[in-house]
C-alpha cells in the first residue's frame, strides 16, 4: 500500500467577481486544519477585461478562450508560487492543486457549465498534481455543478450546538445552511457584489465600490428595490444557482424605468444583496441564529451594516472570528476537493446542488 506522504494541498479560487486568484495552502493532516500561507494575484487589466468578454458571445470564441485560459493559469502559477515561498515549502510537499478556473458561462438548465482552464499547463508550470474541472460530473448526475462550497463549509464551521449559516458573498452569494444535525443544505442567494462592481465600473470607471463608500452617499428607491427584488429567481425554491450569464448590467438596465441617479441606484444595488440574502436565511433556514460571512463582499462595510440590519436580531460576524479569513474560504474549499477527489471520496452534496447522488469530483492532471 502506497501511503500518501503529504496531506498539503493547495486551493485556487478565481470567482464570478472576475477580480483575480486567490490562493491558499493548507495542511489537512493537522486537526484542525491549519493553513500555511495565503496570497492573491489580482488579474491584469487586459485579461480581466477579456475574461468578462468572454462571458458573452463573441467572435473567435474559442481562440480567444484559449489564450485567456493560458493567461490565467500563469496567474494560478504565480499564486501557487508565492504561497509556497511564504510558508517555505518545496514543490514535492504538496500532495494536490485543486483550481476553479473562470467561469464564462454557467447554464446548468442546458446541462452545461464552463471553466476556463488549462489545468495541464499549470501541472508543467508547478510541478505539483492538478485538479480541475469540478463542476461537470456533478451536471451529469443531474445536478446544478453548484454551490460546491457548502460541503466544506459543513466540515469548517459545522458540528457546533448553535444553528450557524455561512453567507459567502462573491460576485454571487451563496448560503449554507448549518443545523447542528448536521444535515447541510446550500444554494446560491442571487448577486452577491456582481451588481454592485458592475454599476459601479460603468459610473466610476472603477472596478469595485471600496467599503461601499459612494453607494453610502445614495438614497435607496424603495420603488426600484421593490422592482429587482420581484425577479423571478428569489423565490425558486432550493436547490438553485446563477452567475453573470442571469445577473449583470443589462439585467439591472432593463428594470430602470425611471432616470435615476447613478449613485441612488448603487445603493439600491446594496439593499438588493443584503436583502436578497436575508430573505433566502428566513425562508430556508429560519432558525439559523449564527450567521458567519466571508467572500470579498465582507469587506464592503456598507453592506455588511445592510446586511446585518435585514438578519437582526441574528448574530452576523465574518469568518475571520471563527478562525479562517475571508478571502480564503472560497480558495480552501477547493484544496478540500481536490483532496477528496485524490482520495476518491464524494465531493457534492447532493442537498445543494440537486444531483441524483454524491459523485467524485474533478479530472486529476497528475505531476
Ligand atoms: N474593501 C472592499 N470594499 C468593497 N468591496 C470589496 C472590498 N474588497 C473586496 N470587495 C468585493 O469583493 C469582490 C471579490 O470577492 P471574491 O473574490 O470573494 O469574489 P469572487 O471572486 O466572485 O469569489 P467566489 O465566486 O469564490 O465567491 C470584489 O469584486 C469586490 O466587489
Ligand atoms: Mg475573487
Amino acid at each position: 500500500m502506497t501511503e500518501r506522504v503529504s496531506e498539503i494541498y493547495i486551493g485556487l479560487m478565481s470567482g464570478t467577481s472576475v477580480d483575480g486568484v486567490d490562493a491558499v495552502v493548507a495542511d489537512f493532516g493537522a486537526a484542525p486544519l491549519r493553513r500555511l500561507a495565503a496570497a492573491y494575484v489580482p488579474f491584469p487589466t487586459a485579461l480581466r477585461n477579456e475574461l468578462i468578454g468572454l462571458q458573452r458571445a463573441g467572435e473567435d470564441e474559442i481562440h480567444r478562450a484559449a489564450l485567456a485560459a493560458n493567461a490565467l493559469m500563469d496567474c494560478c502559477a504565480e499564486a501557487v508560487a508565492t504561497v509556497l515561498a511564504r510558508a517555505q515549502l518545496a514543490t514535492k510537499t504538496v500532495a494536490a492543486i485543486g483550481v476553479h478556473g473562470q467561469t464564462v458561462r454557467h447554464r446548468p438548465e442546458l446541462a452545461y457549465s464552463v471553466q476556463l482552464a488549462n489545468p495541464a499547463r499549470l501541472a508543467e508550470r508547478t510541478g505539483i498534481t492538478v485538479i480541475a474541472d469540478f463542476r461537470s460530473r456533478d451536471i451529469a448526475a443531474g445536478g446544478q455543478g453548484a454551490p460546491l462550497v457548502p460541503a466544506f463549509h459543513g466540515v469548517m464551521f459545522g458540528g457546533s450546538r448553535a444553528h450557524r449559516a455561512v453567507v459567502n458573498i462573491g460576485g454571487i452569494a451563496n448560503l449554507t445552511d448549518l443545523p447542528p444535525d448536521g444535515t447541510v443544505r446550500g444554494f446560491d442567494t442571487g448577486p452577491g457584489n456582481v451588481l454592485l462592481d458592475a454599476w459601479c465600473e460603468r459610473h466610476l470607471g472603477q472596478p469595485f465600490d471600496r467599503d461601499g463608500a459612494w453607494a453610502a452617499g445614495g438614497k435607496l428607491v424603495p420603488r426600484l428595490l421593490a422592482e429587482l427584488e420581484s425577479d423571478r429567481y428569489f423565490a425558486l425554491a432550493p436547490p438553485k444557482s446563477t452567475g453573470r450569464d442571469y445577473f449583470n448590467l443589462q439585467w439591472v438596465e432593463q428594470r430602470l424605468q425611471s432616470a435615476y441617479s447613478a449613485q441612488d441606484v448603487q445603493r439600491t444595488l446594496v439593499a438588493l444583496t443584503a436583502r436578497t440574502i436575508a430573505a433566502a436565511a428566513r425562508a430556508h433556514c429560519a432558525d439559523a441564529a449564527e450567521f458567519l460571512v466571508c467572500g470579498g463582499g465582507a469587506n464592503n462595510g456598507m453592506l455588511m451594516r445592510e446586511l446585518e440590519s435585514a438578519l437582526a436580531p441574528r448574530s452576523v460576524a465574518s469568518t475571520a472570528a471563527y478562525g479562517v479569513p475571508v478571502t480564503e474560504v472560497e480558495a480552501l474549499a477547493f484544496a478540500w476537493l481536490a483532496r477528496e477527489a485524490l482520495a476518491g471520496r464524494a465531493g457534492n452534496l447532493p442537498a445543494a446542488t440537486g444531483a441524483s447522488g454524491p459523485r467524485v469530483l474533478g479530472a486529476i492532471y497528475p505531476r
